[in-house]
């Protein structure tokens, strides 16, 4: 896609056709570096886990630069939410603390790499969102274990923390006017929810033939917890469309982008699914 050359409409949006739209769900197979098709401050909640640079197959995109290739990368993506999202609104970043691989030539290295404070400094520090909170949830489901450090030996063993972080900021301000705007979280889930420790298993990637699918639970908590019913959710990286279809089920209208075709027949199946009732 080109949005240069594309054509726009009146207010100079480069007009891209969807590759999915029903009442509630928009899907664009594109690259969530240029986001050039979607109005500035368009969105009020982005939900999304990208690429970690683990070497995954994910079709189309590749998932083997070195690390500062990635974070340059990861860079062009977070100052397109930055232009998409209207001031107040929030980016929920579902990350891993570290990691323990990154690649030179396309060769893997084992290596450990703060992902987290790269993304909250980025993110914080030089893109000027504001900090909301760091959630940490614990999946409960440890992957097979390699990566061990010096094995029973102090020389250098490695920690592999059993839990992925939600990173929360906000584009300007915290607070969000809620006259005119309506809250669907119940007390309970409110108040376990603010605790910012998270319990619930993983997502098995093959029912939906995706490598690295998360938990409708993970969008649901943050689209509840963080949005209003007219909001508008996207996902830059929508996989197997596990946001739009969480979102929809919840009522607000959502956006999703992705880049690999084969990914997003699958969220559109999967949206197309879940019928609302009364409509
Ligand atoms: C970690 S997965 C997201 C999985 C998703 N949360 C789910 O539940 O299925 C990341 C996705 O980003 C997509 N992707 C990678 N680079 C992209 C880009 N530049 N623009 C849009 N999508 C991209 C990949 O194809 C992959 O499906």
């Amino acid at each position: 896609m080109r949005p240069e050359n594309a054509r726009r409409d009146a207010q100079g949006v480069p007009a891209v056709a969807p590759y999915y739209r029903d009442e509630l769900v928009t899907i664009y197979n594109a690259d969530s570096t240029d986001l050039a098709f979607l109005p500035a401050e368009s969105v009020q909640l982005v939900v999304t886990s990208p690429p970690y640079n683990l070497g995954k197959d994910y079709g189309t995109a590749r998932d083997d630069a070195t690390y500062q290739a990635y974070l340059d990368w990861c860079r062009r993506w977070c100052r397109a939410l930055l232009r998409v999202l209207e001031p107040g609104g929030r980016l929920c970043l579902n990350l891993p603390l570290d990691i323990n691989l990154t690649f030179e030539g396309g060769r893997r290295r084992s290596t450990k790499q703060p992902v987290l404070a790269d993304f909250t400094a980025l993110l914080v520090r030089e893109l000027g969102f504001v900090y909301n909170t760091t959630i940490l949830w614990l999946e409960g489901n440890i992957s097979k274990r390699t990566a061990w450090g010096s094995w029973l030996s102090a020389a250098d063993p490695w920690v592999n923390t059993a839990a992925e972080a939600i990173l929360v900021v906000s584009k300007g301000t915290r607070r969000r006017a809620p006259r005119g705007r309506t809250s669907d979280v119940v007390r309970e889930d409110f108040m376990e929810w603010t605790l910012g420790l998270w319990r619930f298993p993983g997502q098995n990637p093959r029912e939906h033939g995706h490598p690295a699918p998360f938990p409708e639970e993970l969008p649901r908590r943050l689209i509840q917890l963080y949005s209003f019913r007219e909001d508008t959710v996207l996902d830059p990286f929508l996989g197997s469309g596990t946001t739009c279809r969480v979102a929809k089920r919840l009522g607000r209208r959502s956006i999703g982008v992705e880049i690999d075709p084969g990914y997003c027949a699958t969220a559109a199946r999967r949206c197309r699914q879940l019928v609302l009732p009364g409509r």
